[in-house]
């Protein structure tokens, strides 16, 4: 007999980031972050967590159909975690079938290109823990499994849940109170949108694991940013979602983009993620702003060149038609009716650099968080 669940994730963009590790083996945060849970229809992993008697005796993962290392300490906290939890309801329960000591063979696909850049370490985590979680039936709460998925990417705790969702960092040192909560729905605040420019990166930067290493062992801007400055961005963040208020919120988001590439720069050796294109797109988005004479468009940018472009549906013919103007007829704005505007007030050289660097565009919105998914 085979047993197997399903289930989707998705990623999620951080507006306060999360850059900073107090405890590098339990991914313990050195401040708390707030991400929006972008929807599945555009990003997502879908994974099927699957044990049997016949199978092989040992662990296995596919992640769009290539075979991946299940023996890192990450994969394998998550595995001994939920193998935990599945083993106490067994315990107390002796007719559940004995599936925490099966091995598990798990099948991973993305909807998206998994070398982009675009968080799919998050997506990936949260949709392996959510898939075995489901496989064992455990009755742990969206926050439970974020304690488990945290293990294996930090960003990853935040996908467990839609909308607008916090990761508190925590105090203790076993890591039980570094948990994502939900700030709010998706249904809170419909109309955000996401335009993401992929800008073609020629080789791969330092990972977000080993940058925000040497970041927190060189940085003193680092120290600030994190007594400081996150905390009062956290406040303000929070706010401003529970308000719907985009002005705090976009201006928020940027200032917070901005601070966490500092520390970047601050790092001894210093890290660079962001590139000219990446410039470029800060450029536009400030003319956008300041063309319209208050923030209706807000920049981020993660470990990487790629630009995440936040702002509110009623201002899609703006936001993205002024790039729609820019970028032209690049694939990925879904046959969404954009009209393209006006980029007279755009920097001219900025828009030159964007058509040169951004080679795809997707334009999505806030969404749902894991949806169990019957058919593998
Ligand atoms: C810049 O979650 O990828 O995207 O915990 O080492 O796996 P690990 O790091 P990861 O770092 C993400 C960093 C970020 C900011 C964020 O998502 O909050």
């Amino acid at each position: 007999k085979i047993y197997q669940a399903s289930t989707t994730a998705p990623v999620n963009i951080a507006v306060v980031k999360y850059w900073g590790k107090r405890d590098p083996k339990l991914n313990l945060p050195t401040n708390s972050s707030v991400s929006v849970t972008l929807s599945q229809a555009d990003l997502r992993t879908h994974t099927t967590a699957a044990c049997s008697t016949s199978f092989n005796n040992e662990d296995t993962l596919l992640l769009n159909s290539s075979p991946q290392d299940v023996t890192g300490a990450r994969t394998q906290a998550c595995f001994r975690e939920l193998r935990a939890l599945r083993s106490s309801l067994e315990a107390a329960d002796p007719s559940l079938p004995k599936l925490s000591t099966l091995p598990l063979r798990i099948v991973s696909e993305n909807n998206f290109p998994t070398a982009a850049g675009l968080a799919s370490s998050a997506a990936g985590f949260a949709a392996l823990v959510r898939a075995i979680a489901n496989l064992y039936e455990l009755p742990s709460s969206p926050t439970d499994l974020s304690r488990i998925a945290r293990q294996g990417s930090g960003s990853a705790c935040r996908s467990l849940f839609g909308g607008y969702v916090a990761w508190q960092m925590g105090s203790k040192a076993d890591g039980s109170d570094s948990v994502a909560v939900e700030v709010a729905p998706a249904s809170h605040w419909p109309t955000m949108r996401a335009l993401i420019l992929v800008v073609s990166a020629e080789k791969k930067g330092v990972s977000s694991t080993s940058g925000m290493q040497i970041t927190v062992a060189t940085s003193e801007l680092f120290q600030r940013r994190a007594e400081i400055v996150v905390p009062k961005h956290m406040e303000l963040m929070e706010k401003a979602i529970k308000e719907k208020d985009f002005a705090t919120f976009g201006k928020v988001t940027m200032m917070e983009s901005n601070s966490f590439h500092s520390t970047c720069l601050d790092t001894y050796p210093p890290i660079f993620y962001l590139n000219d294109v990446s410039r470029a797109a800060i450029r536009v988005v400030e003319d956008i702003n300041k063309k319209a004479g208050k923030i209706i468009a807000a920049y981020t940018f993660d470990a990487g060149p790629n630009a995440v472009i936040y702002f509110e549906e009623e201002n899609a013919d703006v936001v993205a038609g002024v790039l729609k103007g820019a970028l032209g007829s690049l694939e990925g704005w879904h046959g969404r009716e954009i009209k393209v505007q006006d980029i007279g007030e755009v920097d001219a050289r900025a828009v030159q650099v964007l058509k040169e660097g951004v080679s795809r565009v997707i334009l999505t919105s806030v969404g749902e968080g894991p949806i169990r998914t019957e058919e593998s």
